[in-house]
């Protein structure tokens, strides 16, 4: 089964993810993250992505979908958690139409933030070059300012989170991927959780919101 966990840019979905995966046992798939794993590999998928991600515009749809039936295999019963897809409808429907028989959609959480505090978060997050492991200059800072605390790796800047790539990712969501709300909303899979306060006071919320609604 899969929860698709959704939200602008900062909303703090990776963050969630991560947790979700480190304290509850499911399996992270981010479409962000396996992006730059090829960004940074250069693969053909890497070269030509980049270009659409330095600009905080969607790569293609035909290049995602590859990318994620890579990431979410062919094993079943498991529990995924998948940040970053679907960023438009044509994907959610993808999503549906193409994976439904082995992996459902059992429900969208959509993580709600507002738009201070969302550039907030983007302007003060770093991320390690190496692991990809997520910090906040004030919320969440490394031990050793600049070294990842997991491998030791260089934390930097994203390229996506200077302001003007940022102003234009938040316009992307609003165009682009808001839309899919209303397409889970249709389909009675919709939930939203408060995505303000502590990253633990969300994830106490989404833990409660995942045990009423996928018992766990
Ligand atoms: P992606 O990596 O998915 O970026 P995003 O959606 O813009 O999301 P972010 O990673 O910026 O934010 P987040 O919600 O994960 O927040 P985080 O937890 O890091 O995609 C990057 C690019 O890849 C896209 O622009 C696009 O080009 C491409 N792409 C990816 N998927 C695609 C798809 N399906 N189709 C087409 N293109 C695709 O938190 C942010 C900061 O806030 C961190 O510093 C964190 O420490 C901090 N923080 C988190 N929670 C809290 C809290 N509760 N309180 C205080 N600080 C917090």
């Amino acid at each position: 089964m899969i929860i698709v966990l959704t939200g602008a840019p900062g909303a703090g979905k990776g963050t969630q993810a991560e947790l979700l995966a480190e304290k509850c046992h499911y399996r992270k798939v981010s479409t962000g993250d396996s992006l730059r794993k090829h960004v940074k590999e250069k693969t053909k998928i890497g070269q030509d992505a980049a270009v659409y991600m330095d600009a905080g515009n969607l790569v293609p749809d035909d290049v995602l979908f590859e990318i994620l039936l890579h990431e979410i295999g062919t094993k079943k019963d498991e529990k995924i958690i998948l940040d970053g897809y679907p960023r438009n409808v044509d994907q959610a429907k993808t999503l549906s139409d193409k994976l439904a028989g082995t992996h459902a959609v059992v429900r969208a959480i959509h993580l709600d933030v507002n738009k201070d505090q969302l550039t907030k978060r983007l302007s003060g997050r770093r991320t390690c070059q190496d692991c990809g492991a997520s910090y906040h200059i004030e919320a969440n800072p490394p031990s050793s300012e600049g070294v990842c605390d997991r491998c030791g790796g260089q934390v930097i800047r994203r390229s996506d989170d200077s302001p003007d790539k940022v102003a234009n990712r938040l316009d992307v969501y609003e165009n682009k991927t808001k839309p899919v709300l209303d397409f889970y909303k249709d389909r009675g899979l919709f939930v939203k959780v408060d995505g303000a306060g502590s990253t633990q006071e969300v994830f106490n919320r989404l833990k409660n919101e995942l045990a009423a609604a996928c018992g766990g």
